[in-house]
């Protein structure tokens, strides 16, 4: 297949883009960068530069002629979320670099001819749809919440389920992404090693995990099988309590877990951004199940073994 990819440079796409090729696709990656994953050379795959939150890249015609020679669109771009303060400035980046981009994505294939579109946009969307809560479990069906990641997501998810007029979309609600070079692993990685690790605030909060070898197994199988269609929790079928995660990770790496970091000094460091860790949510990939998914990781001490070397 001849793959369109944005956003797809960073911590995910580090990991799926050599997976792509292994199956062996034709990848064009759009990217603010010049020389985005660097390191990974292949024929098969090309680069191209644009801001893609930028509505004018889509009329480029390079990126326009990829668009339309591409069976598929991967859309995974966003500013990160949990890196900075949430001041109004940053929230509107967070903000726009999502819908804007994907708004501008899907206005993009639909001015194509019929014939050219893109048949299948499998895009990004979080598992902050739900709020957070100590106690409820949240299924695909479930409602959005009421917080500010949560209308986020909400308006990211209808503007690429605007493409659904003309092409196969799958919205993937993505979790905790463990691997060790990137995300919430990454950062705790270095601490849990020297032997500083513990669980982050109260350690009740719920963690919602899938590991980076899953999910990017799981966005190859939503993109070659057809049957996949619409919203799907991306999560294992394992949540955990924050208390369990940093216990087992302790366990994985050899080292003791038991210094919690208290939730005002990730306040101080994060203000807003801190709540991504400090509340959580259960989420159950119901449909996943339902579509015969098989993870290589479901268990959290055997996925925290992959996720770390
Ligand atoms: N990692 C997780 O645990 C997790 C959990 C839930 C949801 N997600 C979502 O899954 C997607 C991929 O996650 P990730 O961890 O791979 O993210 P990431 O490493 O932060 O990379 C996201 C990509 O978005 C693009 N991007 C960053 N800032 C941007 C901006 N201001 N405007 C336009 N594009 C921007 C970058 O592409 P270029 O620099 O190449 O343009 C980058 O490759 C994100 O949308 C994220 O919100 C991730």
């Amino acid at each position: 297949m001849r793959i369109l990819l944005v956003g797809c440079s960073g911590f995910v796409g580090r990991a799926l883009v050599p997976l792509l090729l292994e199956g062996g696709h034709q990848l064009v990656l759009l990217s603010r960068s010049s020389t985005p994953l660097a390191s990974v050379q292949s024929p098969q795959l090309q680069r191209l530069q644009a801001d893609p939150a930028v509505a004018a890249t889509w009329q480029v015609p390079a990126v326009q002629e990829a668009l339309a020679s591409s069976e598929a669109v991967i859309n995974l771009a966003g500013e990160p979320i949990a890196e900075k303060r949430w001041s109004d400035a940053h929230r509107q980046l967070l903000s726009s670099s999502r819908i804007n981009t994907t708004r501008a994505l899907v206005a993009a294939m639909q001015a194509l001819p019929e014939a050219q579109r893109p048949k299948t946009l499998i895009s990004g969307s979080a598992i902050g749809y739900y709020g957070t809560s100590s106690s409820e479990r949240f299924r695909e069906a479930s409602g959005a919440g009421g917080d500010f990641l949560a209308g986020l997501c909400q308006a990211w998810e209808q503007e690429a389920q605007t493409a659904s007029a003309f092409a196969r979309v799958v919205i993937l609600r993505i979790g905790i992404v463990l691997g060790p070079d990137g995300g919430a692993l990454g950062k705790m990685l270095p601490v849990f090693r020297m032997g500083f690790g513990g669980p982050i605030g109260n350690g009740q909060q719920w963690m919602s995990w899938i590991t980076r070898h899953d999910l990017c197994r799981l966005i190859a199988e939503a993109l070659a099988n057809p049957a996949y269609q619409g919203t799907y929790n991306a999560v294992a079928p394992a949540p955990c309590s924050m208390a369990t995660f940093a216990s087992a990770l302790g366990q994985v790496l050899g080292r003791p877990s038991l210094l919690p970091v208290p939730a005002p000094i990730l306040q101080l460091l994060l203000g807003d951004g801190a709540k991504v860790v400090l509340e959580g949510q259960q989420v159950l990939s119901e449909r996943l199940q339902q579509q015969g998914f098989v993870f290589e990781d479901p268990e959290l001490s055997a996925a925290l073994a992959r996720a770390t070397t």
